[in-house]
């Protein structure tokens, strides 16, 4: 069984054809890094795993896409992604709830706590998994404004885990943030999998080899490598694996 499993997917929206015979498997509590360069199609795969790519009229999705066991193109939307946490590029708590709130709103929404105690539970589990509970502890009713951006996207990470996902999509999500904060969002990472499967794109390849313990690489929709992140690190069969891993491209 696999968290994720797609099987010749592909995705055209309008006449463009996005992502061409994607295949993969993806294990259940394993960090599963997908890299390539911009436009090739990354950030579309994680779309089509939460259906997002919904929101696109004139996108077209053939193949077959397993999440957590359910045919995810059959499935409810809405009802799959109860099931999936995301994070994007850039950090975007809701500017006008508290920090406490930023949290809460997402285990109120899922039904993971009845009462204020279990809330205050949640809340507290969420922000320590992200590394940010010491920084925030005292100031749990400020708002998110008075964070730093690497601050933000850590509440941001605490905010999509307190819905507690069996899965996690991190799009990016050290793109706008210091290295520092980098770090403490890759030690979150890497301490979740034993209860989630995490799915993370990064342009950056010693951040991959930090977390991932599965590579594959992306160029024009396909998938031109993909392995243990060992092996696509030690030994990239394919030119353009190399480049990428270099950070040529
Ligand atoms: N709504 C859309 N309409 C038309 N083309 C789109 C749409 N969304 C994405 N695309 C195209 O699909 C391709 C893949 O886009 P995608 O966002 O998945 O790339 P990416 O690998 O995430 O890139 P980046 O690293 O820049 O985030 C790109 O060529 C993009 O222009
Ligand atoms: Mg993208």
């Amino acid at each position: 069984m696999y968290a994720v499993e797609m099987e010749n997917v592909n995705v055209y929206i309008g006449n463009r054809h996005i992502l061409k015979n994607i295949s993969l498997k993806i294990p259940y509590n394993s960090v599963y890094v997908i890299m390539g360069p911009s436009g090739s199609g990354k950030t579309t795969i994680l779309r089509v795993i939460n259906r997002l790519i919904d929101v696109n009229r004139d996108a077209r999705v053939e193949g077959t896409v397993k999440v957590l066991g359910f045919d995810a193109l059959k499935k409810d939307p809405y009802e799959l992604r109860r099931y999936i946490g995301m994070v994007f590029q850039t950090p975007n708590p809701f500017p006008h709830m508290t920090i406490y709130d930023n949290v809460a709103i997402a285990a109120k929404i899922n039904g993971v706590a009845k009462n204020r105690k279990d809330l205050d539970a949640v809340v507290r589990w969420a922000l320590e998994k992200a590394m940010l509970w010491d920084e925030v502890k005292d100031r749990l009713y400020d708002y998110p404004h008075q964070l730093s951006g690497g601050q933000k996207q850590r509440l941001c990470l605490a905010r999509a885990l307190a819905m507690k996902p069996k899965l996690l999509l991190l799009d990016e999500p050290t793109a706008n943030i210091d290295p520092v904060n980098a770090r403490k969002l890759e030690e979150a990472i890497v301490s979740l999998k034993d209860e989630i499967t995490v799915i993370m794109v990064t342009h950056y390849p010693h951040q991959a080899a930090r977390v991932a313990d599965y590579v594959t690489i992306v160029y024009d929709g396909r998938i031109v490598e993909q392995g243990p992140a060992n092996q696509i690190f030690l030994r990239p069969t394919t030119e353009l694996a190399q480049k990428l891993l270099r950070g040529e491209i």
